[in-house]
């Protein structure tokens, strides 16, 4: 999957929608380039202090989710990748209104984005509800793939957090399966209702609130990174 082998993987899905209001291109524009990652990540310390734990989300949509947490936890550090342009500047809007100084943005492909990323940087890794790619011959498209669990097994730290949420049954099964196959997490889940009930401390999503007035059951996947695999 990596841009080491000299290919970049194809991005799928949209990268931008309408054209931007005013108020979002000039965020595009001024803010997000100070919102962006250094440009050399030597090591963990350029993306956050010893002390401070960093959250990740990839693919955070408009970012209703990234911001609430990022409000919620002032004290942490947050980096939320996200290549859909109209989505970013919705982020960008709620960045600014809530004068959040614990976010960082990026516009790109979290799986280039990440590969500058130390070894065991991360302390959390959301990804909900990633493109689902129902159909058999785009099944391949698909955020998660045992390359992207081995590479976020790289990424989080021994006892740091993975969740994945989901509206699609097979992709539930999918993520399930290609996540515990790695070897390096372990399932929280002690019975059913740990992951047929949203977390307590998840956050409604844009793409999760349409899935539900579609009459979808949505699950939460928590995983805990193991300290030896
Ligand atoms: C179905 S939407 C869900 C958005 C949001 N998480 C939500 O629940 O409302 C999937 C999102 O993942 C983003 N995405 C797809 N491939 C990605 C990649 N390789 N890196 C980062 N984001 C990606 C898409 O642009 C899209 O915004």
């Amino acid at each position: 999957m990596s841009g080491k082998e000299g290919h970049a993987p194809r991005l799928f899905g949209r990268g931008k929608g309408h054209a931007l209001r005013p108020r979002q291109q000039k965020l595009v524009d001024e803010l997000l380039p100070r919102l962006g990652l250094p440009g050399e990540i030597t090591d963990r310390a350029v993306l956050a202090n010893d002390e401070t734990p960093l959250w990740l989300e990839i693919g955070f949509g408009s970012g209703e989710h990234l911001i609430t947490q990022a409000q919620r936890h002032p004290d942490i550090n947050f980096i939320g990748i996200e290549p859909y342009l109209n989505g970013m500047a919705k982020a960008l809007c709620a960045v600014e209104d809530h004068n959040l100084g614990n976010v960082r943005l990026v516009r790109d492909d979290a799986r280039i984005v990440l590969e500058r990323f130390p070894d065991a940087s991360l302390d959390r890794v959301f990804i909900l509800f990633p493109d689902p790619w129902p159909k058999k011959r785009h099944l391949k498209r698909r955020l998660i793939s045992p390359e992207f669990v081995t590479e976020l097994a790289r990424l989080i730290r021994p006892g740091g957090r993975l969740r994945f949420a989901s509206d699609i049954a097979h992709y539930q099964a999918w993520a399930l399966a290609h996540i515990l196959d790695n070897g390096a997490f372990a399932w929280t889940a002690k019975c059913a209702d740990d992951w047929r009930q949203m977390a307590q401390d998840h956050v409604p999503t844009r793409y999760e609130g349409k899935a539900r007035k579609a009459g979808r059951a949505c699950v939460t996947l928590d995983f805990i990174r193991k300290s030896c695999a």
